[in-house]
């Protein structure tokens, strides 16, 4: 860790668009806390972190607070520049003809899980962790949403209703939690990664074109980079465009 470069804390830092994320902000010289639920089960990770002293891979599950707890104790007083809310469950592979978040076969278990995961867990984790944002410069706070949240862009697609669901509210309370910390100095963004080839994607079954995770995170650090206190709080893809709530 260098004390006079940013940092960074990126959740679900173990594949998909999260480890791609270490790698892009490690690569532009940032200090990366790349958390995941089992950083001892994670090589990739290990490797990127063996090959680079910037990156430190940390235990959080963000559907625990007292992991999240015991992260801000580890870290506490350690200024943290931008805090990347990436982690999320679909919930449900399309191809093991499950219908827990469908019509007909609706499950309490996997709703709670979906909602703690994709909405109360990066919010609580800002709670947690808004003490070092705001000991730091860059003083941000990201979290990925998705075009599938968005009620404008809704079409034939309601398959995994729970994560639709998840990312609508995930915004509103995004929204909320903008209006509390803007006083604060602290920038709230909403940003969405695009369809990127991840096994997230795989599980939706969609088979279309798609970013890999290295272009998504490159564009994703763009935006990040671009963001300013005024920036007006919609959900931005990574193309720049804004997706209509
Ligand atoms: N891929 C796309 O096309 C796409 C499109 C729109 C939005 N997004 C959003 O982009 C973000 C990244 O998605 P992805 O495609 O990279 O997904 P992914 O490949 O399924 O990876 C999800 C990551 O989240 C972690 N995670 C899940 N539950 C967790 C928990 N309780 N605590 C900590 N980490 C947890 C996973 O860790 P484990 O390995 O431990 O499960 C994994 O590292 C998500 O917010 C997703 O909703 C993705």
């Amino acid at each position: 860790m260098d004390a006079n470069s940013p940092t960074v804390l990126v959740s679900g830092a173990n594949r998909g668009v999260g480890l791609a994320l270490v790698q892009e902000f490690a690569g532009h010289g940032w200090n990366v806390l790349a958390s995941a639920r089992s950083p001892e089960a994670a090589p990739e990770l290990a490797a990127l972190a063996r090959a680079n002293p910037r990156i430190v891979p940390e235990a959080l599950d963000v559907t625990s607070v007292a992991s999240m707890q015991a992260l801000a104790a580890r870290i506490r007083g350690r200024p943290l520049d931008l805090l990347f809310n990436n982690a999320a469950v679909l919930g449900d592979r399309h191809d093991l003809g499950n219908r827990r978040q469908q019509l007909g076969g609706l499950d309490e278990a996997l709703f709670d899980r979906v909602m703690k995961t994709n909405v109360y867990g990066p919010l609580k984790l800002a709670e947690t962790l808004v003490d070092n944002v705001l000991a730091s410069r860059q003083k941000k706070i990201v979290t990925l949403s998705s075009g599938l949240g968005s009620l404008a862009m809704m079409g034939a697609m309601s398959r995994f209703y729970y994560y639709q669901m998840s990312k609508a509210a995930l915004n509103m309370g995004l929204r909320a939690l903008r209006h509390d910390l803007r006083p604060r100095g602290i920038t709230v963004a909403i940003l969405a990664p695009g369809l990127v080839k991840t096994d997230l994607l795989a599980e939706s079954g969609y088979t279309g074109e798609a970013l890999s995770a290295a272009q998504s995170a490159a564009g994703l650090y763009r935006l990040v980079e671009r963001l300013t206190i005024d920036d007006p709080g919609l959900p931005i893809n990574v193309d720049g465009r804004v997706i209509p709530w």
